[in-house]
C-alpha cells in the first residue's frame, strides 16, 4: 500500500518537474502570450518583446515584478498573471525566451536615429549596454531591437525614479538630464539597431 502511494507521489513530482522545465508551454498556459506574443516576439503597444533577452535579466524582472519591487502603473494589468507563477516556472520561461530569435522592430526615422545614436554615445550608455545596445554587461538587458515605445517609457521611468530597483538606480545619473524628446530619439535609435 505504502509503496503505491509513494509511487503516485513520485509520478506527480516528476510531472511537476517536466512541466516547470517547459518554458514555452508555461508561457502559454500562464496567459503571457496575450500581451507578449506567442514566442515573446509580437508584443502589444508599450509592452516589451521578451524573445532573445538575457535569461538572468528576465528572471530577475519577473521576480521583482512578482515581489512588487519593480512597480509601475503600466505593470498593473500584468501583476495578476505573474502572481500565478512559481519562482522555478519564471526561470523556465526566462530560459526558453532567451533562446528565441529576437523580434523584427520595423523601420524608423533617420534623423531621430542619428540624434539618438549621438546621445547614446555622449551619455555613456555604451559602458553598460554595449555598442548599439546590443552587447550588455552580463545580466544587464539587451536594448537593440526592443519596441521604441517601451524603451522610451522605461528610460523615463528610470529617470523619474518610478522604476527604482537597486540596479535601475545604477543608471539614473546617465539619464537624469535627458529631455523627453531626447529620450524618444535614443529609443528610436535603439529600436532600430541590430543585434549581432
Ligand atoms: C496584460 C498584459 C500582460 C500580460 C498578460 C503579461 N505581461 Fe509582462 N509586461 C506587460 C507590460 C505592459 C510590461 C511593461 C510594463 C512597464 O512599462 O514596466 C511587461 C513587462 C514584462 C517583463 C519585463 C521585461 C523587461 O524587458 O524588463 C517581463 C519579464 C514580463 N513582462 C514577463 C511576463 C510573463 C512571464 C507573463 C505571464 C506570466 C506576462 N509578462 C504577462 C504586459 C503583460
Ligand atoms: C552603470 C550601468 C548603466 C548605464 C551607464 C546605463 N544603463 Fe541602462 N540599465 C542598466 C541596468 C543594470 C538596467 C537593468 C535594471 C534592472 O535590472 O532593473 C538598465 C535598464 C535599462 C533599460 C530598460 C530595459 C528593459 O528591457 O526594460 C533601458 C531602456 C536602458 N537601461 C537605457 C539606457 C540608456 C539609454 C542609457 C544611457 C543614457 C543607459 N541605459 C545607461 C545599467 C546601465
Amino acid at each position: 500500500m505504502m509503496r503505491w502511494i509513494l509511487a503516485g507521489v513520485m509520478m506527480v513530482l516528476a510531472a511537476g518537474t517536466a512541466e516547470a522545465a517547459d518554458g514555452k508551454a508555461l508561457f502559454a498556459a500562464k496567459g503571457c502570450t496575450a500581451c507578449h506574443g506567442a514566442e515573446g516576439r509580437k508584443a502589444l503597444a508599450a509592452t516589451p518583446h521578451l524573445a532573445g533577452q538575457n535569461a538572468v535579466y528576465l528572471t530577475r524582472q519577473m521576480n521583482e515584478i512578482a515581489e512588487g519591487l519593480r512597480a509601475a502603473p503600466a505593470l498593473k494589468p500584468m501583476k495578476p498573471f505573474i502572481d500565478k507563477t512559481a519562482a522555478e516556472e519564471r526561470k523556465a520561461m526566462a530560459d526558453w525566451l532567451a533562446a528565441q530569435p529576437p523580434a523584427d522592430s520595423g523601420t524608423g526615422d533617420a534623423a531621430k536615429i542619428a540624434r539618438g545614436e549621438e546621445l547614446f554615445d555622449e551619455q555613456g550608455c555604451i559602458g553598460c549596454h554595449g555598442a548599439n545596445g546590443a552587447k550588455p554587461l552580463s545580466d544587464y538587458p539587451v536594448l537593440a531591437g526592443q519596441r521604441k515605445d517601451y524603451l522610451a517609457a522605461q528610460i523615463k521611468a528610470i529617470r523619474d525614479e518610478v522604476r527604482s530597483t537597486r540596479r535601475a538606480r545604477l543608471m539614473v545619473a546617465n539619464v537624469r538630464t535627458l529631455k523627453d524628446a531626447q529620450v524618444d530619439d535614443v529609443a528610436e535609435f535603439l529600436s532600430q539597431s541590430k543585434r549581432k
